[in-house]
């Protein structure tokens, strides 16, 4: 489906939008892992999500939904089920890499098959330290979906060196330790997102700039009321939006500020971006608060290597920011961006190449720099919700209009994207 975005001339207003998408996935396997039911509230409604919530639901957990809330009946680590078919994550790398590190350990076997784009992302950046744990797991092609998990009588707990910044792999891993005595550790050179060991409670221990993270079954899930704040990822399109549109405000209410996401805001505030913080508070070890974000006049910076992790979803959506702001917008040392949903470097730079600015695009990275030239484009999606998503707030942006070829792929993260945009212009 093809979307189009006419220009518009401000935003306003507040929005609450659905919870993060990082702490749902985890709130939804942790309610499955307590022994008892758990209660979820503001669960994320993306795709992805759902994903998660199917496979727990094929291993034999009840989730059911009240109202606004989800109520999962947790079986304790050893109650899951063995599923009667192979198990679908979709387009969800979080879904099939955590995942991955549960089942391992169960006593059955299981198989995790994924979409197309799914299917050509790397798998054994996760199977690697699984397979150190004693874990029997094979690879389609050694790297790819599906996965065939085997019960295995050896597992063993690991000290294990990220050789990816991963939250997904460290995930993996640290949920993998819940089922064993022994204490496991991930060691992280440069830090990425923590909401597994924030939600669990695991011991963090810092040495120099090494994060060492354990994991075992003394911190196994117990049942829990999970508040899930929003989506600080879904929340910086629209905080973007705001920055470049005249005479704008908005309110982001109840944002997740966990300070390995919010690296977004440390690197708008930076090219000027007038972005203020209010109301903070705690859930479950989550920090949130409200973002207030007013019209503003960018300059672009340099982005330091080690915030690369911190924005590395958001990256799209700044690059539509770099776009407009002074100066040449530089991306390096992110070639995580390669294995994303899309390509994201290719996309990105396919993308903006249509727009007739400068571009230049290396292995971990690209640049733009340029006045737009042409304010009528139909940009490609390549089935990434992100891109479709940062290329739409751009077509918002432009003269004329844009339009998003596959735009129906926004729904992996934001089914409702279109609605929060109607609400917010004026
Ligand atoms: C995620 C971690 C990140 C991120 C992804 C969600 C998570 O991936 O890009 O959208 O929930 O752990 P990597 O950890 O593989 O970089």
């Amino acid at each position: 489906m093809i979307q189009e975005f006419n220009h518009i001339e401000s935003v306003s207003g507040e929005l609450f939008l659905p919870g993060d998408k990082s702490i749902s996935h985890r709130a939804l396997i942790f309610s499955s892992l307590g022994n008892g039911k758990s209660v979820i509230s503001n669960l994320s409604n993306a795709e992805d999500v759902n994903s998660t919530k199917g496979i727990l639901q094929n291993c034999g957990i009840d989730i059911l939904n009240d109202d606004s809330k989800i109520s999962v009946f947790g079986k304790g680590i050893w109650g899951l089920l063995k599923p009667e078919k192979i198990l679908y994550a979709g387009n969800s790398g979080t879904t099939a890499r955590l995942l991955a590190g549960l089942l391992t350990m169960q006593k059955f076997g299981s198989v995790i098959s994924g979409d197309e784009s799914l299917s050509k992302r790397p798998m054994n950046r996760v199977t690697k330290p699984l397979i150190q744990m004693g874990a029997k797991l094979s690879l389609t092609g050694n790297n790819y979906l599906p996965i065939r998990i085997e019960p295995s009588e050896s597992l063993k707990a690991i000290s294990y060196e990220l050789d990816v910044p991963s939250a997904q792999v460290k995930s993996a891993i640290l949920i993998a330790g819940l089922f064993l005595n022994d204490v496991t550790k991930v060691i992280e050179n440069v830090e990425t997102r923590n909401h597994t060991e924030v939600m669990l409670s695991l011991p963090i221990q810092k040495n120099g700039n090494q994060t060492i993270i354990s994991s075992s079954i003394k911190y196994a899930p117990i049942p829990n009321e999970y508040i899930i704040p929003s989506d600080i990822s879904t929340a910086s399109f629209f905080i973007v939006l705001t920055l470049l549109s005249k005479n704008s405000t908005l309110i982001i209410k109840n944002c997740s500020l966990n300070p390995s996401r919010t690296g977004i805001l440390t690197v708008l505030k930076a090219m000027g971006a007038k972005i203020e913080i209010i109301n903070q508070n705690i859930s479950c070890g989550e920090i949130y608060g409200d973002i207030l974000v007013e019209s503003s006049k960018l300059v672009n910076v340099e982005i330091d290597s080690n915030i690369i992790p911190n924005i590395i979803d958001e990256i799209p959506i700044l690059t539509i920011a770099g776009i407009f702001a002074e100066g040449k917008f530089k991306i390096k040392n992110a070639k995580e961006l390669r294995v994303k949903e899309s390509d994201r470097i290719n996309a990105i730079v396919n993308n903006v190449k249509k727009l007739g600015l400068s571009v230049e695009e290396y292995e971990d990275g690209f640049s733009v720099s340029g006045e737009i030239k042409n304010n009528n484009c139909l940009f490609e999606s390549f089935g990434d919700h992100r891109i479709a998503m940062a290329f739409s707030i751009l077509s918002l942006l432009l003269q004329q209009s844009g339009k998003i070829n596959n735009f129906e792929c926004v729904k992996i993260s934001n089914p409702q994207f279109i609605a929060q945009l109607n609400q917010i212009i004026g």
